[in-house]
Order: C-alpha cells, then structure tokens, then sequence
C-alpha cells in the first residue's frame, strides 16, 4: 500500500484498513486480564496484548501503532506519565558502571533522575552545553552507553542540532533518546536525523486536551523489546481509559499542531515588537539564534515560547496575573492557552546561578499557545502589558 500521509495516520493510524464492520471508535478494552480456550491458548498469548494489562492492551495498541507510524518508527509503548516513559527506557538500556552523555537544558524531572538518582546506581551523567553538539565529543567516555536529547528546549527554546549529534553517537557506538514532546512528530520527525529512540510526555500535544497524563517511547523493533521487558516489570503501564482518550486526542494532532504553530508565531511576532518586552524567544522568529537550524530540522515552530518583561519582578508576576484567556498553570500542548513563570514552577528548584546560565530570569515568562483565536490572544497580552511601566521608570527598580 501507498505511504499514508501524516493527517490520515493521525486519523486511521491504529485500526485496520481491511476492517469494514463493527465499532468505528476504538473500543476501550478496561480489563485488567483476558480469558482463554485452553491452557495452549494461554501460552500463546503471554507476548500480545490480550494477556494482561500490564504486558499490553489492544486499546494500547491502536494508539502505539498511530504514534510509531507518525515517529517513522517501527513501534511504540505507551506509559503512564511522560516521566514513566523517560525513566523505564533510560533504565532499559544502561547497567551500573555505564555512563550517559546529555545536554545542560532538560526538562527538570528529566535532569534530576539523570543526576540524582541514577547515580545511585552507579550510572553517570556528563552533561554538555544544549547549543554546542560537537561538545558531546570531548566527553564521550569507553563505557558511554547513551547520548540524551531533548530540543527545543524548555523554557528558552534552544535547539540542539540533530543529525550531528546523531552522528557523533553513531560514530562512538551510543544509542540517542530525544523527548520530542515539544515538537510533536508533527514538527520533528528524529529518526530521520538518525535518532534511535523519540520520547514524549504524551500528556502535552498527543493527548491535547489538558486531561491526561501519559507517556510513549517509539524506536526499533529491537529496543522497544528491550523497554518493553522493563515497563512489565517496573509497572509504568498505561490504563487503557487514558489510551482510549490519547487516542481520540491523536486523531487531531496535525490540525491541532498546525493552529499552534500559526497562533504562537503570530504572538511571538507581535511580542517582539512590543515596547515593554525585552526578548522573545521562539525558534521560528528570524532573531532566534539558531532560526537556520530550526528551519532545517522543524516544520514548524511549536506552540511553546518565552518572553522577558522589560520591567521589574513584580510588574511581571502582575502581568502573569492580569491575563484572562491564559491560565496560569504548568504544563502546555492542550488546546487552552497557558502563562508559567519558570522561576516559580519548573525551575524553582533550580539555584540562582544555574538558573542564570540558563538565561531563566524572574522576567522571564512561558506561554504555552492553544488554538483559540490569535487576535483575541494578542488582545489579552496587550492589555495585560499595561501593567508594566515603561522601561525609565524602572530602570533601577531591581
Ligand atoms: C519536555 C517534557 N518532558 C517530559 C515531561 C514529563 O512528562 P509527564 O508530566 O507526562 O510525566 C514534561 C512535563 O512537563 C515535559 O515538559
């Protein structure tokens, strides 16, 4: 058969064509065991996913099969949280005295369990500058086992470059994971940049609607083995309820995506050319600085980006507060539009100076764009600027 296309994938990815008759929605399969004939049956069965739940469900495989196909990937597992996801394939594929290459900026739960806990079984991380792939080189290591991605990068959108850190893993023998949950297959497909292993906090754009957390490792045949074995044992596995509502959610990604893409670059453009912020940060603005890079390795620029206020910590806390369609809440990828200010959520736990290398300011403020109307989201931040005075009056306020 033809390749499908990414919109009919999205659509019909994990039910099979040649199925003409019965439900047109995937049924949810909510059982925790499935009955058999015989005690031959039952042996034959211990590897599908009409066993145990925990090894696998068919309302699973209908949403694994449409995220493998949309990854380019030969199959996917889900989990249940993007973290169950990270952690089970990272512990799949290491044992301890192996070493794991990474990039500085990570998604903070991502960057305590590579620093805090692996250690405490005797896997270490070496941790290099996001925009500086060719600096994976110096650190690879006789018993580097792995290379960890993740790009854009939250909060301030940085982008590692792809096919070379790929190719700097491939050269040394190491197997690359990348969380793709900013940039959804939609935007970035890593495998074909030589990425073994693509992960998601499915919570975000897959599932899309702000009312599930899940998890989803795509990769080959023979590593998705590999972290199958260990999601039936540590137990992240996904109920098939969260399955049944990621699926629906799938069927919508691309349009979903493309109306991100569109609003957020419509924001970020009238952000820049604001008088009472400073900085904006989105990969699809000619002024980021790696705009070449993105439009190389993206399609589209995401529905994430940042901003700085030209104006005190206080006046941007109020400016956070005075939006009306943004609701301040972590998290993105939903339909609804978002405000987080890093410094109080994903990286309060972060030391000041770190967080200062990161370029993480009390001024500076993520939005996650949703697919409301961009006119009346940019209506919104205008008039939520309002509380910031301009730039004299508070040149030495802090
Ligand atoms: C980039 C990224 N990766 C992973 C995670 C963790 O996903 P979850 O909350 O589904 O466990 C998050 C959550 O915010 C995230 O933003």
């Amino acid at each position: 058969m033809k390749k499908r296309n990414r919109e009919t994938v999205a659509v019909h990815g994990g039910s099979e064509p040649e199925h003409k008759s019965g439900p047109l929605a995937t049924p949810i399969y909510q059982t925790s065991t499935f009955a058999v004939e015989d005690n031959d049956e039952q042996g034959r069965v211990t590897h599908s996913d009409k066993f145990y739940t925990r090894y696998g469900n068919p309302t699973h495989t209908a949403a694994e099969k449409t995220i493998a196909e949309l990854e380019g990937a030969d199959s996917a597992l889900l989990f249940a949280s993007g973290m169950g996801a990270i952690s089970s394939s990272v512990l799949a594929l290491v044992r301890a005295g192996d070493h794991i290459v990474a990039q500085a900026d990570l998604y903070g739960g991502t960057l305590k369990f590579l620093s805090q806990w692996l250690p405490k079984f005797g896997v270490e991380t070496s941790f290099v500058e996001t925009i500086r792939a060719e600096d994976f080189e110096r650190v690879v290591r006789p018993n580097t086992r792995l290379m960890y991605l993740e790009s854009p990068t939250n909060p301030t959108l940085k982008l590692v470059d792809l096919r070379r850190a790929a190719a700097i893993a491939k050269q040394h023998g190491l197997t690359t994971l990348i969380d793709n949950t900013f940039a959804t297959p939609i935007n970035q497909r890593p495998i074909e940049f030589g990425v073994d292993i693509v992960l998601h906090s499915a919570t975000k754009y897959m599932a899309g609607h702000s009312d599930l957390i899940a998890g989803v490792a795509a990769g080959s045949e023979k590593l998705m083995q590999q972290i199958w074995e260990t999601r039936t044992v540590l137990g992240g596995t996904m109920d098939p309820h969260a399955a049944f509502l990621l699926l629906r959610g799938l069927k919508t990604l691309v349009v979903r995506v493309e109306r991100h893409n569109q609003n957020a670059l419509r924001v970020a453009q009238f952000l820049e050319k604001h008088p009472r912020v400073k900085r904006v940060n989105y990969p699809f603005l000619p002024s980021h600085p790696q705009h070449a890079l993105a439009t190389k390795q993206m399609s589209g620029g995401g529905g994430l980006l940042s901003l700085e206020v030209d104006g005190t910590a206080e006046e941007t806390r109020r400016f956070t507060e005075s939006l009306r369609m943004f609701a301040l809440a972590p998290s993105l990828g939903g339909v609804d539009s978002l405000v987080t200010l890093p410094v109080v959520t994903s990286h309060s736990m972060v030391s000041p100076e770190e967080r200062k290398r990161m370029g993480i300011t009390d001024q500076l403020v993520r939005l996650a764009i949703g697919i409301e109307n961009a006119d009346d989201l940019i209506a919104d931040l205008e008039q939520a600027l309002t509380v910031v005075s301009p730039a004299k009056e508070h040149a030495h306020a802090d």
